[in-house]
């Protein structure tokens, strides 16, 4: 893994580690990579109302928000498990409204990064901002 990898990695690690996840077990951290350069991280919250929970992905487009940006370079997702933890369908959505279809995704396991995809091949043919302009 490259350096600015390697930090993407530990952050969302950290991340994963406070995720509030009671119901399914399933903790999942996401961090961001802003054009700045700048990291935003997020875990999975969820409810026991189970609809009102909110992935990993969303908290990490709230803290760039937050941060005062709005385009992502890159996405790190992680979480446990044998199978790979990419985007839940509304999360590929939410990304697309501030990632380009270009944007490297990768999707990280305990041990590190298992595959990395473009925002393109989660989402092909999406819907975007630029379709209301
Ligand atoms: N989850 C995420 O936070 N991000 C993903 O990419 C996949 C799934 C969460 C939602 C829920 O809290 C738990 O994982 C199980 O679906």
């Amino acid at each position: 893994m490259s350096p600015a990898l390697d930090t993407m990695f530990a952050m969302a690690k950290a991340a994963q580690d406070k995720a509030y996840a009671p119901h399914s077990r399933f903790r999942v951290g996401a961090v961001v990579r802003a054009t700045s350069g700048r990291l935003y991280a997020g875990a999975n919250v969820e409810n026991a109302a189970y609809p009102v929970g909110t992935c990993a992905e969303a908290g990490a487009i709230a803290a760039m928000m937050l941060g005062g940006e709005s385009a992502i370079a890159e996405v790190l997702v992680i979480g446990d498990g044998p199978s790979l933890c990419t985007p839940c369908g509304a999360c590929r959505q939410r990304l697309r409204e501030f990632a380009p279809e270009t944007a490297q995704i990768h999707i990280a396991g305990p041990d590190g990064i298992r595959r990395s995809f473009t925002l393109g091949e989660l989402l092909p043919h999406s819907f975007g901002p630029e379709n209301l302009r």
